[in-house]
């Protein structure tokens, strides 16, 4: 994994981001991936989940929430565009933009409003299907992709995890000095 050194303004990476490919072979290793990103996360930063229908978006999600402490049942934004959790003194707002037919509806919604970098509202963004809002989105911090892996009915998830910014960056040396997942 390539990671260059990260300064707090946070610029663009270049010319080679930050990457890390894990192999999460059932639900757990993906909860458990959602548990390892759980302390690297801090107000402002905005990640996006991506991958097909069943990747396992809300999975991580899950386990993420979990691990900061959250309790309740994780339900799906798929319906509702957004479910807000206070958390362990953070602000975590949960998208999912699939049922959009054009991206003018994220501006519709006045769902920029959740996107900001500071200030009291500020908090981390998990955004499911952030294609469906094109170029209206923020720029992500962290883009992390799941992907079927294998063919069979039992098959397990790859996790290729970008990080095109700095903060990006800092999330993925954190989460791989810390995890004992291996990341290539
Ligand atoms: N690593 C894994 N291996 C096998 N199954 C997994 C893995 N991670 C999650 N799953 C399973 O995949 C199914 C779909 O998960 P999930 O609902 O999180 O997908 P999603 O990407 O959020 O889908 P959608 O696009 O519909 O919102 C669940 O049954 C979950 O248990
Ligand atoms: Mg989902």
């Amino acid at each position: 994994m390539h990671v260059p050194n990260s300064t707090s303004s946070s610029p663009l990476l270049s010319p080679e981001d930050a990457t890390a490919v894990l192999s999460l072979r059932d639900e757990a290793a993906t909860l458990a991936l959602g548990a390892a990103l759980a302390p690297t996360l801090h107000p402002g930063l905005v990640i996006t989940l991506e991958g097909d229908l069943g990747a396992g978006k809300t999975t991580l999600v899950r386990g993420l929430l979990r691990a900061l402490g959250y309790g309740n049942k994780v339900k799906s934004p798929t319906y509702t565009l957004v479910e807000v959790h206070v958390v362990s003194g953070l602000n975590l707002y949960h998208f999912d933009f699939y049922r959009f037919n054009e991206p003018e509806e994220y501006l519709d919604a006045g769902l920029d409003e959740y996107f900001q970098a500071s200030g009291p509202n500020a908090g981390v963004c998990l955004v499911e299907w952030p294609d469906k809002a094109g170029a209206y989105l923020p720029r992500p911090d962290l883009r992390i992709c799941l992907s079927v892996d294998g063919q069979d009915g039992n098959a397990g998830r790859k996790a290729v995890l970008h990080a095109p910014t700095a903060r990006g960056a800092a999330c993925l040396t954190s989460l791989s000095s810390a995890s004992s997942n291996p990341v290539r």
